[in-house]
């Protein structure tokens, strides 16, 4: 078991406020109601304790995407990513909120196989990071993984439409849907996945049309990347959305430009240090008088 709090003792612990009541996989789904779904889901991707502490105020859903890999690690897909990477990062961000429920992705590998092999991974998760869900990606072919899982006591948010796990089967990371025949498979892959038990589902990077008529048609809330904004929610990778990297999808609104901030401030105190103006009195230990 590798859930802890936090202790507050060390310097850079901030204290989270009174633990409240955590959203759950219920909640989610209940906010879809007849079609429709008065308050949007906000769900953003989180890989560490500090960042879920500041975002977990502000959101509903906290993801701890596989796209750690990427983001996180300098991988070049999420092809690589382990049980082990999502396990460490799940339990910090578990540790880091106590309001947004924590959904954590099942990495390529540790479920597509049989729905047995995935109830075993993802009640590793469970148990090593405390999270309240997991996600996987996939269509007709995951609705017994789906089924099973929760059944067993698993809540499960599906993925379809652009499914980077099959970036080598599907030649990229282009926006799904553009044939007729594509579109109605993706439809189905959503009708599948929801009906198999998933309480919500991420839809990335598909023409607005599949996205609204996903939306329409199945009953759990459907959460867009790429999508529409007639989606239930929405999800966007943190790092994206704040600046951190030069190139991201065209689905991307960047709300900050971090990258350029950080790079100025390691400048200034570069600067600072070789002209020997860091540290001041300010940051120095002295005898006390
Ligand atoms: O891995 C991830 O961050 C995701 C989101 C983009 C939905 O799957």
């Amino acid at each position: 078991m590798s859930t802890f709090t936090i202790d507050t003792s060390t310097s850079r612990a901030t204290p989270s406020p009174v633990p409240g009541k955590r959203m759950t996989a219920p909640s989610i789904r209940a906010r879809k109601v007849d079609g429709k779904t008065e308050q949007p889901i906000v769900m953003l991707t989180a890989y560490t304790m500090r960042m879920a502490q500041l975002l977990d105020p502000h959101c509903d859903i906290l993801l701890v995407g596989d796209s750690l890999g990427q983001v996180i690690y300098g991988l070049p897909s999420t092809i690589p990513v382990t049980l082990e990477m999502m396990c460490a990062h799940g339990a910090a961000v578990v540790r880091g909120s106590w309001h947004a429920l924590v959904g954590v992705d099942m990495p390529f590998g540790s479920y597509e196989a049989a729905p047995e092999k995935a109830f075993e991974s993802a009640a590793r998760i469970m148990k090593e990071t405390g999270c309240a869900a997991v996600k996987l990606e996939g269509g007709e072919a995951m609705a017994s993984t789906v089924d099973l899982l929760t059944h067993r006591g698993i809540p499960v948010i599906g993925h379809v439409g652009l499914t980077p796990q099959a970036v080598n089967v599907l030649g990229g990371y282009g926006a799904r849907g553009r044939e007729e025949r594509e579109a109605e498979k993706i439809i189905a892959d959503a009708k599948a996945i929801a009906d198999a038990g998933a309480f919500c589902m991420v839809v990335e990077g598909v023409m607005e049309s599949i996205a609204t008529e996903v939306a329409l048609k199945v009953a759990a809330p459907i959460i867009g990347i790429g999508a529409s904004a007639d989606c239930d929610g929405q999800v966007l990778v943190i790092d994206d959305m704040l600046g951190m990297f030069e190139r991201t999808p065209r689905f991307v609104k960047r709300y900050d430009d971090l990258a350029s901030r950080i790079s100025e401030a390691a400048r200034t105190y570069a600067a600072e240090v070789r002209a020997r103006t860091f540290p001041t009195a300010d940051q120095t230990y002295r005898p006390k008088t």
